[in-house]
C-alpha cells in the first residue's frame, strides 16, 4: 500500500468546528472510496468516539503504554472500528492519561497510521502545546478551521504570523459560518486583513444544522446522509474542492 497523506484539523481557539469538520472530511473521503483513519489528538477532551457513538476498547494511551513495556505487536490492535472504511484512534478514556503521553510518540503514530490507510485525519485541541506543534510538523497539511468570533480572529492573527514567521506555508484555512450563523461582525474582506492571510474555504451558514445535538447522539456523520449533496449543495462542494486541492497538491 502507498504511504496515506496525513491531514491535522486545528484551529486559534476551541468551539469552532474541528472536530464536525474532521467528521465531514471522513464521510467525503469514504464516499469516495478511501480507507480513512481518524486520530482523535484532543487527548484530554477527545469526543470522535462520542461523536460516532463508539466506545473504543483502546486508546492512543494503550498504545503508547505497550510500546513502552514491549507489549505492541500492530496497530490494528488499537482501532475502532465506525464502518468498512472509517476506523478511529480514541483518546484517551481517563483525561488524566493524557498528560502521561509524551509529544515523541507523535511521529511514532503517524508512521504506523499512514502505512495503513489512504488518508489520517487528525482532530486536535487549539493549544499550541508541543504535542500540536509535533503533529502540525509532521502532517502534510494543516487545516485551519476558525469563525467569525472577535477572539478566534486575534487569536488566528498571532497563529498566522507564527507560521510566517517560520515560513511554514503547508496549510488552509476555512472560515465556518455555520457556527454563531447570526453573528456576523466582520466582512470577508475584513477577516483577511485582520488575520493577514487569505481564507481558502467558506462553509457558509447554510450548513448551520439546528438538530446537530440528535445526528451526534446517533453517531451519524453529515456528509454520508444520502440527502446531503442536495440539501447542503453549496458548503458539499466547498468540501470537496478541499479534499481535490489536497489531493492534487499531496500526490504528486
Ligand atoms: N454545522 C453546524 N451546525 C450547528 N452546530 C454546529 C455545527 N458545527 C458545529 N456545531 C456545534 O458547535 C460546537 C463546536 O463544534 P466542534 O466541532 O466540537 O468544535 P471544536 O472541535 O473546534 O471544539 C458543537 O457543540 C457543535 O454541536
Ligand atoms: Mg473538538
Amino acid at each position: 500500500m502507498n504511504k496515506g497523506i496525513t491531514i491535522c484539523i486545528s484551529s486559534a481557539k476551541g468551539g469552532v468546528g474541528k472536530t464536525i469538520t474532521t467528521l465531514n472530511l471522513a464521510g467525503l473521503y469514504e464516499i469516495l472510496d478511501k480507507k480513512v483513519l481518524i486520530i482523535d489528538f484532543d487527548l484530554a477532551s477527545g469526543g470522535i468516539c462520542a461523536s460516532l457513538n463508539r466506545n473504543p476498547r483502546k486508546s492512543i494511551y494503550n498504545l503508547v503504554d505497550d510500546y513502552n513495556n514491549n507489549r505492541y505487536k500492530e496497530f490494528n490492535d488499537y482501532v475502532t472500528k465506525y464502518d468498512d472504511k472509517i476506523d478511529i484512534l480514541a483518546s484517551p478514556k481517563d483525561p488524566r492519561q493524557a498528560s502521561k503521553i509524551n509529544p515523541k510518540y507523535v511521529e511514532l503514530i503517524l508512521d504506523k497510521a499512514v502505512f495503513n490507510y489512504d488518508i489520517v485525519l487528525i482532530d486536535t485541541s487549539h493549544e499550541l502545546n508541543d504535542f500540536n506543534i509535533f503533529t502540525m510538523d509532521l502532517v502534510d497539511k494543516i487545516v485551519f478551521v476558525m469563525t467569525n468570533d472577535p477572539l478566534d480572529l486575534k487569536n488566528m492573527r498571532s497563529l498566522m504570523s507564527i507560521l510566517k514567521d517560520v515560513n511554514y506555508n503547508n496549510y488552509k484555512v476555512i472560515l465556518n459560518e455555520s457556527i454563531y450563523p447570526f453573528r456576523k461582525y466582520f466582512s470577508l474582506y475584513d477577516i483577511k486583513n485582520i488575520i493577514g492571510n487569505n481564507i481558502d474555504y467558506v462553509i457558509s451558514k447554510d450548513f448551520y444544522i439546528k438538530n446537530i445535538d440528535s445526528i451526534i447522539m446517533k453517531g451519524d456523520i453529515i456528509t454520508l446522509n444520502p440527502k446531503a449533496a442536495s440539501t447542503f449543495s453549496k458548503d458539499y462542494t466547498t468540501f470537496m474542492q478541499l479534499i481535490t486541492d489536497i489531493y492534487k497538491e499531496e500526490v504528486k
